[in-house]
């Protein structure tokens, strides 16, 4: 990589980072990248989570390194379609295989010689009783044993950790109220810690493609309603199936986004966190509010949002006939009935750059992030479009761009036939971006 992409790269990361500080993502691991050395990789850009400030809850499962003891044991674990059957015998081997894999887990993120990419992380890494579990019981007339289900997740003591800067370690076993230990499937304790500290992510770090072959980003970035339909779709294996089924739970329990990841690919998870294109599969709730092409319907929701603005001369004046021949530039954020943003993307094909015009957020909605989103809706579409770029005229707003990947240019540098109309009295500022 030379140093423009790398410049270039790092910067597209910065919105990302701002961003994340301050979250909860939860990471559920399967245990089989403990024997397919992908396990220092995923601990190096856990430890790099951490120190960007995001609070990082790790759940892993055991059943690869079980698997491997019962053998070595000669035992068989009988499963029904609700879970495996844990036996007390077989609960003294899994013991044995998540303790082990709880160590292998703590030296990876523990690690940091001079020259590895822990170097200095210093990782703190706790453990605990975090889960309240409950026996699955008799289910069909097969007794489970000690297979067992979470019942409550000990918020309070997880978040406690999570602000002191400590990555929370979770293994798949729960205990009971009466003090009995249950084995549990780590990707339900994975869903119920998300849901029950309501963390801003949840990513299953899996062994295959969530959904393979989706090229585009648009393509894998998925409301849960879009998921659903493709739960019938021949070419998912059952793996794929179970977590695009866990992720449509998990969204609707309210957790914002769930990711699946391929973890067979090297440095996934900061792929798929910190770049435009990410890479695996993104499912989220459907939109209570959501961004779409405005519709002439949507003129007066405009018209009250900008027509302060354009009086305290922030925006440049607009008809409302001008506004109604536009509109099919303009997009809007509908939150229920209401507009409470909007923009409009004019483009100029020749050039292959557009103007990002009338970009607003009604007062009552500002500093969440929808100004944000608006603009990264409308840097999608201009690439769409096949533009290069997105330019702005701004008099108030410059720094606002610029904090987002804007940098000043000339006038001179505006399509001819935008210069022509440049109000040279407003005295604009402009600003472009190269998309
Ligand atoms: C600018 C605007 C669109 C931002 O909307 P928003 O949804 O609040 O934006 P985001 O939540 O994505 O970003 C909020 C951040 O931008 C900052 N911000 C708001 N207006 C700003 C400005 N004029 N210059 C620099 N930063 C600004 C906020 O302080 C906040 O940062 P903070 O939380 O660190 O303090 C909104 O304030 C607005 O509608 N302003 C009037 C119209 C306007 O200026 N449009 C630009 C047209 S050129």
């Amino acid at each position: 990589m030379d140093a423009e992409q790398f410049i270039r790269g790092f910067r597209e990361s910065s919105p990302y980072i701002h961003r994340f500080r301050g979250q909860t993502f939860v990471i559920s691991l399967e245990d089989e990248s403990l024997s397919d050395g992908t396990l220092s990789s995923i601990a190096s850009d856990i430890a790099l989570l951490r120190s960007l400030g995001i609070g990082v809850i790790l759940v892993f499962a055991a059943s690869s390194r079980i698997g491997l003891l019962l053998e070595k044991n000669r035992l068989e674990m009988e499963r029904t379609p609700s879970g495996p059957v844990t036996t007390e015998k077989i609960l003294q081997i899994i013991r044995e295989a998540v303790g082990s894999v709880r160590f292998e887990i703590e030296s990876a993120l523990s690690g940091g010689g001079d020259n590895s990419s822990m170097s200095g992380a210093q990782l703190k890494v706790v453990s605990g009783n975090y889960v309240i579990a409950r026996p699955m019981g008799v289910i069909n007339g097969v007794d489970h044993f000690f297979t067992g289900k979470p019942r409550h997740i000990r918020t309070e003591f997880i978040k406690s950790h999570i602000a002191s800067g400590e990555v929370v370690l979770i293994s798949p076993l729960g205990v009971s109220l009466s003090g009995e230990l249950f084995f549990l499937d780590g990707k339900d304790i994975a869903q119920a810690v998300a849901e029950e500290i309501q963390a801003q992510k949840l990513l299953f770090l899996m062994n295959e493609e969530g959904i393979p072959e989706r090229k585009e980003r648009s393509a894998r970035e998925l409301t849960s309603k879009e998921a659903k339909t493709l739960l019938d779709l021949e070419s998912l294996s059952p793996n794929q199936k179970e977590h695009i089924v866990r992720a449509i739970d998990t969204v609707s329990a309210g957790v914002d986004r769930v990711h699946l990841v391929n973890r067979l690919r090297d440095g996934a998870l900061l792929l798929e966190l910190f770049t435009r294109d990410g890479c695996g599969i993104l499912i989220s709730a459907d939109p209570f509010e959501s961004i779409m092409p405005a519709t002439l319907e949507d003129i007066p929701g405009i018209i009250e949002i900008i027509r302060p603005l354009e009086a305290s001369g922030i925006l440049k004046g607009r008809s409302r006939e001008t506004i109604e021949t536009d509109i099919s530039l303009f997009s809007v954020t509908r939150r229920d009935r209401n507009i409470i943003g909007c923009g409009a993307l004019y483009p100029f094909p020749k050039e292959k750059t557009g103007e990002l015009a009338c970009l607003a957020v009604h007062p009552d909605y500002r500093r969440c992030g929808r100004a944000g989103n608006l603009l990264a809706w409308f840097e999608k579409r201009a690439r769409e479009e096949g533009l290069e770029s997105i330019f702005v005229l701004s008099t108030q707003t410059g720094h606002w761009f610029s904090e987002r990947g804007f940098s000043p240019c000339r006038v001179e540098d505006l399509p001819s036939s935008r210069k022509d109309s440049y109000n040279h009295q407003r005295k604009s500022l402009v600003l472009k971006k190269n998309l």
